[in-house]
């Protein structure tokens, strides 16, 4: 693993910290920008957003293809990024690591490539708090094989109903999905467990990491997991770009996802015959420039120190928490003792959307309405939250000025 004991002994800097990020001194209608959408998407520090720069003015050029220098500079650059990102988490292989669009991107590829591994009457298991890019796809797979879509239960404070997923799972389960944290909760599942027990009845696992691979230490091999999605831009990288991590074994039993340049070893218009991994999954021109850039912004997360970034996150949350509940009128839904930096809320007799207005004005950003979890919200039998999601560049400071801005549009809209 990359995380070593000098994780633990760095002293966490925020103010330091801050400095990295360009955006950050922004002014939004008028005030600091105090910026709690993180888990929508990270903001970006300047090395990060140097490494774009630095590609287009001095290596552009496509990958895999060329003998030319620039070309065999980017390939290296890219390849780079990827053993980075293998040893961030731990992969066995650096070709078990796939890069993507993103998170849904990689979801789709796994949906798609089951496709020809299901039968009618297959399983596959979902938890009832993801995300609509971790429904759809599946729903599609069923009606395209004719296998059946079981959802794991939530409680009342936003935690998985493990014991019920147990009578789920059965010999006819051929996959299990569940996210590894909730976006519209900060739930943290219990997915080691989740694949341990899916592993016992021959079931694989795909485990969306979208929400937390910026906020936890994470080890594919000590999880054991099948398959692990995730995206650059909410771990400080760019837009545009994510992986697909797959067992090896997993990945050459799967299909391609599409077709293209760089996928194939021969061609002919009797037979095609495809790369081997990583290529087989990465037809067509990637998002070069967006693959670097993850790997610098590994680093630079890796140089706060994922351990200081939880430590300091999770002081965040808790005080938060505390100054929000003692405003009269206000719930918080998700509610786990097992939770990253995301508050969902709601005041009573407010519509979220007229939070988020009115705070934006005073210069928070936060995101309201159901955050793509439409069946979570009717769970909560509510049309949506107010959800702030702190970063570990955040500040107590920002808290306050959240919590006033929130009280101002209370007393506004009461
Ligand atoms: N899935 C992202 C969110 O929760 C976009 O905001």
């Amino acid at each position: 693993m990359t995380f070593n004991t000098l994780d633990t002994i760095m002293a966490f800097d925020v103010q330091k910290i801050r400095a990295d990020f360009p955006i950050l001194s922004r002014i939004v209608n008028g005030y600091p920008l105090v910026y709690f959408d993180n888990a929508a998407t990270s903001q970006k520090p300047k090395i990060v957003i140097d490494s774009i720069v630095d590609y287009y003015s001095n290596y552009n050029a496509n990958i895999h293809r060329g003998v030319h220098s620039l070309s065999q500079e980017a390939t290296d650059a890219y390849e780079i990024a990827r053993q980075k990102i293998q040893h961030h988490f731990n992969a066995e292989k650096s070709h078990e690591i796939i890069f993507t669009s993103g998170t849904t991107h990689g979801i789709n590829m796994v949906a798609s490539g089951f496709s020809k591994l299901l039968k009618v009457g297959d399983e596959i298991i979902v938890s009832a708090m993801e995300h609509h890019s971790n429904i759809v796809p599946w729903q599609m797979l069923c009606e395209k094989t004719g296998a059946v879509l079981k959802v794991i239960p939530m409680s009342e404070e936003g935690t998985l109903v493990i014991s019920e997923y147990e009578e789920l799972l059965s010999e006819n389960t051929k996959l299990v999905f569940v996210n590894h944290v909730s976006n519209a909760l900060g739930t943290i599942n219990p997915i080691k467990a989740i694949i341990e027990k899916a592993h016992k009845k021959g079931a694989a696992v795909l485990i969306d990491g979208a929400q937390a691979t910026s906020h936890l230490m994470i080890d594919f091999q000590e999880l054991d997991v099948d398959f692990y999605v995730t995206s650059a831009h909410k771990m400080c990288g760019p837009t545009g770009v994510g992986i697909l991590y797959g067992k090896e074994v997993w990945l050459n039993k799967l299909p391609p996802y599409q077709g293209g340049g760089e996928m194939i070893k021969t061609v002919t218009f009797e037979k095609t015959t495809y790369a081997d991994l990583p290529h087989k999954f990465e037809a067509g021109t990637p998002n070069i420039s967006g693959g670097i850039a993850f790997g610098v912004a590994i680093d630079y997360l890796n140089s706060v120190g994922l351990i200081n970034i939880q430590e300091y996150e999770n002081m965040l949350l808790k005080y938060a928490t505390k100054k929000l509940l003692e405003i009269e009128g206000l719930k918080i839904y998700g509610t786990s003792s097992e939770k990253t930096t995301v508050i969902s809320f709601n005041i009573k007799g407010i519509h979220p959307y007229d939070i988020g207005t009115i705070v934006d004005k005073l210069g928070v950003a936060v995101r309201t309405g159901h955050h793509c979890t439409q069946p979570i919200m009717d769970f909560y039998k509510i049309s949506g939250t107010v959800r702030a999601s702190f970063a570990f560049y955040n500040t107590k400071i920002e808290i306050d000025i959240f919590i006033e801005a929130v009280k101002k549009a209370k007393m506004m809209l009461s």
